[in-house]
């Protein structure tokens, strides 16, 4: 076939991506390390069911080569994770050093992979002599995680190609002050605004100690939860009213209040919310899976959201999906859910957006948070009995994406305008075997 015939052919038949993006997935530590036995997470989980607490985890801390192999093997070829502050400080301003050349180990287990790194510095879990000094809500708290931070970059710095200061700090305050499932549970409006502001005051911190410690500049961001609204009734006032104020809250704030200090837009995008009035007081409208289309935890599959969310935080600086993920036991969801999502980044980028990378939520099942393992993101399915881990076959289509660096046309055959999974799931094993995966 002429060259000519042969471009036209892969434009017809794959959705591409920008050369050079970046493809992985995201962890983090407490989630999938085990035994994190000197942090408030730890603590906490000691006062809960036996089968909510971390326990051994993904016991990654002695797996990670095992998990950073099927990364590899499944094409990817960047990863986000995080350090665990109270491994490397276990005691307030004793670092451990045997700690510190475990970290080294992992980072540099993932470039000999070839893979991009990006790290989280602080990702939900504080050391527990911080918590007991009162945690963010400690005016010094921004001030103990400069100095870790100064303590731990010169030391993994050069194997680090993207920092992410913080995670979430939105969805922190949220899980502790409101629903109050997190640590340190408590309920004051006080603490909230202390820690939000604290967390702000980290950030702009470790981000100016970044950039004077590797002035050739290693982009530092930090990952945000950036959710998608939406007024139930299109011309309802105070359901706009309700999406405007949501918008800035949850999205717009915390960039506010740091401007000057993101090299990138870290996103996180699980959320779409619409608000619907009753009365003057605008509540959300839930999805069901009588409604909607819904993962296991019930949050709605809405790829349009992430279309939105990009668009509207598009800006000078380029963004990286840092997460974006579905728990499902059924697979099959989430191989529309890649598919369709990418989808919508794929429509973002063609109209202009920058975006630079995604990282699916999650590499492998984990333990998550308050709810403890039964909800699956993986990519990889993990037996917690023997820590046996178990590609997925939506890990398979994931890397079938990276190697097109694209949605090939195959794959979209996938969806159609149908939602129903079982006829997804019959053409995806109809396809498996007519495709040779890696
Ligand atoms: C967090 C992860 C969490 C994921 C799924 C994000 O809010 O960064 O730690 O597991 O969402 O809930």
């Amino acid at each position: 076939m002429p060259k000519k015939h042969l471009k036209e052919y892969h434009e017809h038949t794959t959705i591409p991506f920008p050369t050079g993006f970046l493809w992985g997935a995201a962890t983090s530590a407490h989630q999938v390390e085990g035994h994190n036995i000197y942090n408030d997470w730890w603590e906490w989980e000691q006062r809960r069911p036996r089968q909510l607490r971390s326990g051994s985890a993904c016991d990654q801390y002695h797996l990670y080569e095992t998990d950073f192999d099927l990364a590899k093997e499944l094409n990817h070829n960047a990863h986000r994770l995080s350090i665990e502050w109270s491994r490397i400080e276990p005691r307030e301003g004793e670092f451990n050093i045997s700690e510190i050349d475990h970290y080294k180990a992992v980072l540099k287990s993932l470039k000999d992979r070839g893979l991009t790194v990006m790290l989280t510095l602080w990702h939900f879990t504080l050391p527990k002599w911080l918590s007991d000094k009162g945690g963010w809500e400690n005016s010094q708290a921004p001030y103990y995680f400069e100095r870790f931070v100064q303590r731990i970059v010169p030391e993994i710095g050069e194997y680090i190609d993207l920092w992410v200061t913080i995670n979430e700090p939105g969805v922190y305050i949220y899980k502790a002050y409101i629903e109050r499932v997190w640590p340190p549970a408590r309920k004051s409006l006080f603490g909230l605004i202390k820690t939000y502001l604290n967390l702000v005051s980290a950030h702009k911190k470790a981000y100016h100690f970044l950039h004077q410690s590797f002035p050739a500049g290693k982009p530092v961001g930090m990952a945000n939860n950036i959710m998608s609204f939406e007024p139930y009734h299109k011309h309802s006032l105070t359901e706009q009213l309700a999406v405007i104020l949501n918008d800035i809250f949850t999205n717009h704030l915390f960039y506010f209040l740091t401007q000057g200090t993101h090299d990138f837009l870290g996103i996180n995008y699980y959320f779409h919310a619409r608000f619907r009035h009753k009365g003057l007081i605008p509540e959300t409208v839930g999805s069901s899976p009588q409604t909607h289309d819904v993962s296991d935890l019930g949050w709605e599959i809405y790829p349009e959201g992430i279309f939105d969310v990009l668009t509207d935080l598009s800006d000078e600086v380029p963004i990286y999906i840092t997460e974006c993920g579905i728990a499902s036991t059924n697979d099959d969801r989430r191989n529309r859910f890649l598919i369709t999502y990418l989808q919508e980044v794929a429509r973002a980028i063609k109209i202009g957006v920058n975006v630079r990378g995604f990282f699916y939520w999650s590499l492998i099942d984990n333990f998550e948070w308050s709810l403890g393992f039964d909800p699956r993101f993986g990519l990889i399915e993990v037996d917690y009995q023997t820590q046996k881990r178990h590609i997925r076959p939506s890990a398979k289509v994931y890397s079938e994406i990276i190697k097109h660096n694209g949605i090939p046309h195959t794959l979209l055959g996938f969806i159609g305008h149908s939602a129903q999974a079982d006829k997804i799931l019959d053409k995806l094993h109809h396809y498996e075997k007519k495709v040779k995966f890696k």
